[in-house]
């Protein structure tokens, strides 16, 4: 298949997972017990605070996953965190902030599995058989992986960063999730990890179907750029954490970089930061982008910030409130976290159970 196939095929597996997973209460039998197989697996890397980018991107759309019933696997990608860089950073402080975030946005850890990499060693082990299905040609070819190396200012290839997408896949096979909510930069890693289960039932399990092909959920989100119009990464100092106050927040959006131009107006190809801190606006206060605008008009971009800035902190308000008091009771984030690795463990013991029986390791 060529790549723009398989972009037009895996784009239409997500408009179909979509609408089963919009339709709540369906009526014919077949098509309800296909939506109650549906199990979201998605996480986070724990490289530093998660900021709005994020929460515009994925955590809010999470929420609404889980609050229309789909069963929710979600997890702190611990490991992933040294792919690219040569040091864990406050790890621990790291995992406890992410987990407040989501908490605070809504995830209800009763009704999905939070946990992280490394406390689930079955799923990890699944990287031996797993890492035996591709080629490294395969892994060097991967552009997500490229782009990642590239980003990295000349560091050499790590054997996790070339082998990450298979570590990914571990992560979605294990707990058989089958739609993956992720970006278009993920397609290639879900692409890998339908590979790997493919070929894992074929050579292994003589055509049984162990693993299932998980499906991309690709988001509708607009995808926002930091405040100085890059890419919004905590490294390049652009971000609003979640977590940062209203102060903070106002001085942030007080640097942000506009254009010279007076009179504000909706123009993305133009004027990209201008339309970067408007759609901000927009997705945080639910007016229209352009609505915005006209109503800044000559005002200019002092009166912009202002408003976005509005506009981030009002909603943001409850969530910060509740980040606070979750970060000040880390005793109680810990338990969350233990359930979550606790439940997760079980399924990654019988995954693994399943595994060494099919390729007749069972002594
Ligand atoms: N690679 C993802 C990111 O950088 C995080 C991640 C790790 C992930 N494992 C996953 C996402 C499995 C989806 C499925 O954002």
């Amino acid at each position: 298949m060529t790549n723009n196939a398989s972009l037009t095929a895996a784009r239409e597996r997500s408009d179909r997972l979509q609408n089963l997973i919009d339709d709540t209460a369906p009526t014919d039998p077949a098509r309800a017990a296909e939506r109650a197989g549906l199990r979201v697996l998605t996480g986070d890397r724990p490289t530093g605070a998660l900021h709005i980018g994020h929460y515009l991107g994925t955590v809010r759309n999470r929420v609404t996953l889980q609050d229309k019933g789909i069963d929710t696997f979600l997890l702190i990608a611990d490991y992933q965190v040294i792919t690219d860089r040569d040091s864990l950073g406050d790890i621990h402080g790291n995992v406890l902030g992410v987990l407040a975030d989501y908490l605070a946005a809504g995830i209800d850890p009763a009704r999905t599995t939070i946990f992280a990499h490394s406390a689930v060693p079955a799923a990890n082990q699944l990287m031996l058989p797993f890492l035996s299905l591709v080629t490294e040609a395969e892994l060097h070819r991967n552009p997500t992986v490229k782009d990642e190396l590239a980003a990295t200012d000349g560091r050499a290839m790590s054997g996790l960063l070339l082998t990450y997408p298979v570590h990914q896949a571990c992560d979605i096979l294990f707990c058989h999730g089958n739609v993956v909510p992720v970006g278009q930069d993920q397609l290639p890693h879900i692409e890998q990890a339908r590979v790997i289960a493919r070929r894992f039932n074929e050579r292994y399990a003589g055509g049984e179907q162990v693993f299932t092909e998980p499906n991309a959920l690709l988001t509708s989100a607009p995808m926002i750029t930091g405040t100085d119009g890059r890419k919004m990464s905590k490294s390049r100092g652009n971000t609003v954490p979640l977590g940062a106050t209203a102060d903070e927040t106002t001085k942030i959006f007080r640097k942000a970089v506009t254009d010279s131009e007076r009179h504000i107006t909706f123009e993305p190809e133009r004027r990209p930061e201008v339309a970067n801190l408007l759609t901000i606006a927009a997705e945080f206060s639910g007016r229209p982008a352009a609505e915005i605008a006209s109503g800044i008009g000559d005002a200019g971009s002092g009166e912009l910030k202002k408003v976005v800035t509005a506009a981030v902190n009002d909603h943001l308000a409850g969530h910060r409130a509740r980040r606070a008091e979750l970060i000040a009771d880390p005793g109680y984030l810990l338990s969350v976290l233990r359930a979550g690795n606790e439940r997760a463990n079980e399924v990654a013991d019988a995954t693994l159970t399943r595994v060494r029986e099919v390729m007749g390791m069972v002594y």
